[in-house]
């Protein structure tokens, strides 16, 4: 049986097609029964009438549930009052399954501890399918930048020796007889990388014991990492800035029926165009100040600060140079004032914050070997990565933006929990 996506079936008007998927809605009227079925990719109208079909076909949908099991055999008929387009004739059913308890999610509001409870259910409502599609669409724009601009995908492991972004939120894992650590960012094997392949990206699962319970943070998230061989702060920003504008293009371009079921302000995202504003941190700083807002000079920024910051633009803030003393030890110091850092982060606009950090990375064995004992780091499992600065170091540069962040931005989503499929959070491990 050869089955026609609901997506596909305006090219199909005129033509007997079958469909295959589950009931989301019936009404009957009469002798007339009108299905609603999805079937992943769109939902399509199917309208049995009782003089069309047998007896005991029509007798079998009368009480069908929700979610039932169903493929359809019918013809396209072109119709500008339906969604998509199109309605289907019914001609013949094939009920796979009904199910034998009500649908757990209803038509009507349910809490979020509910859903998340149900997300294996709750993936096939409107919302949750929208941005997950629109996830999809980022995940494809992300790889096609980087593989029209050159760079090889190289996965980074997930089991590692070592610390990359700090030691207060490492998952500990038993390997064999010893300790390792799930991986908190893929940089340092991308500096490796890039040594050996120039431009590299690296895009996976990333794991933080995150205690806090807030919209912005999970315990896995995924993250992509580029690192170039041969570049600076300023390289990076402007590579940043270029990705950034080409997702959500691309997003715009294949995800728009999406964005308006999310209700997404499209004008926002039309407007993200480059240049982003560019500030240094010691800037940001005094634009907190002159706001009012009670920020310490030196302290890295809240997510109320971010939100500021940001919130008096349209587009993307990079925000450059932070103090050395808040940032990881790879970091390279600005020669021009080494109490701050080559770094950059960008913070997304509409309140997001930060989807992005990256940097130039300390190319200098020595300074490298200090600032890891600063930072009361062992040398011993970055032995490997010293290697890099005593065998033909250059100066070399790179970022991670995060996923789920990135996308609860485009879809205008309050909460990063509903932009990865099943999420990881301090109290969530089920489904
Ligand atoms: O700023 P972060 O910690 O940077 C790094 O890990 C660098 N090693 C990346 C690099 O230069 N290659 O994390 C990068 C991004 C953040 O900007 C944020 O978007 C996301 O990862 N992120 C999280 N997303 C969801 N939940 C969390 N707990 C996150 N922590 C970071
Ligand atoms: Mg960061």
């Amino acid at each position: 049986m050869t089955l026609t996506q609901v997506k596909d079936l305006s090219r199909h008007v005129g033509e007997t097609v079958t469909i295959a998927g589950w009931l989301q809605n019936r009404r009957s009227k009469g002798k007339i029964h009108f299905l609603q079925i999805r079937d992943g990719s769109g939902v399509v109208q199917a309208i049995m009438g009782k003089q069309d079909v047998s007896e005991a076909t029509f007798a079998s949908c009368d009480n069908l549930p929700y979610e039932a099991s169903l493929s359809v055999e019918g013809s396209v008929r072109a119709d500008t009052r339906a969604p998509g387009g199109v309605e289907l004739l019914v001609q013949r059913v094939t009920i796979h399954q009904v199910p034998s308890e009500e649908y757990r999610i209803s038509k009507q509001e349910h809490g979020p501890d509910f859903l998340l409870s149900n997300r294996h259910l709750w993936l096939r409502s409107r919302k949750p399918h929208a941005i997950l599609r629109v996830r999809d669409a980022v995940i494809t724009a992300i790889r096609r930048f980087f593989d029209d601009r050159g760079f090889v995908c190289l996965d980074a492991p997930i089991f590692t020796p070592a610390a990359c972004e700090g030691t207060t939120n490492l998952f500990e894992v038993q390997y064999f007889e010893e300790k390792c650590y799930l991986t908190q960012s893929g940089q340092l094997y991308m500096e490796a990388g890039a040594m050996a392949f120039g431009k590299v990206y690296c895009f996976g699962p990333t794991f933080r014991a995150e205690k806090s319970k807030t919209r912005r943070h999970l315990t896995e998230f995924w993250m992509v990492e580029p690192e170039v061989a041969y570049a600076t702060l300023d390289d990076i920003m402007n590579l940043a800035e270029d990705f950034l504008c080409a997702i959500v293009k691309h997003v715009l371009e294949h995800r728009r029926p999406e964005l308006e079921t999310l209700e997404r302000d499209l004008s926002k995202l039309e407007r993200i165009q480059k240049p982003f504003p560019r500030m240094s941190y010691s800037e940001a700083a005094a634009f907190l100040q002159s706001r009012g807002l009670p920020f310490e000079v030196g302290n890295d920024f809240g997510a109320p600060d971010e939100a500021a910051i940001s919130g008096a633009h349209d587009c993307p803030v990079m925000v450059h140079r932070y103090p050395a003393g808040v940032k990881a030890f790879y970091m390279k110091q600005d020669p021009a004032d080494p109490r701050f850092a080559l770094c950059v982060d960008v913070l997304a606009p509409e309140g997001v914050g930060e989807i992005i950090g990256g940097g130039q990375r300390e190319d200098d064995l020595k300074t490298l070997e200090n600032r890891i004992d600063e930072h009361k780091l062992s040398r011993e499992p970055f032995e490997w990565y010293l290697d890099l600065r005593r065998y033909g170091t250059v100066p070399h540069a790179g970022f991670g933006l995060g996923l789920e962040r990135t996308v609860a931005w485009i879809c205008g989503t309050e909460h990063v929990r509903e932009c990865i499929p099943f999420p990881r959070m301090l109290h969530r491990m089920y489904p």
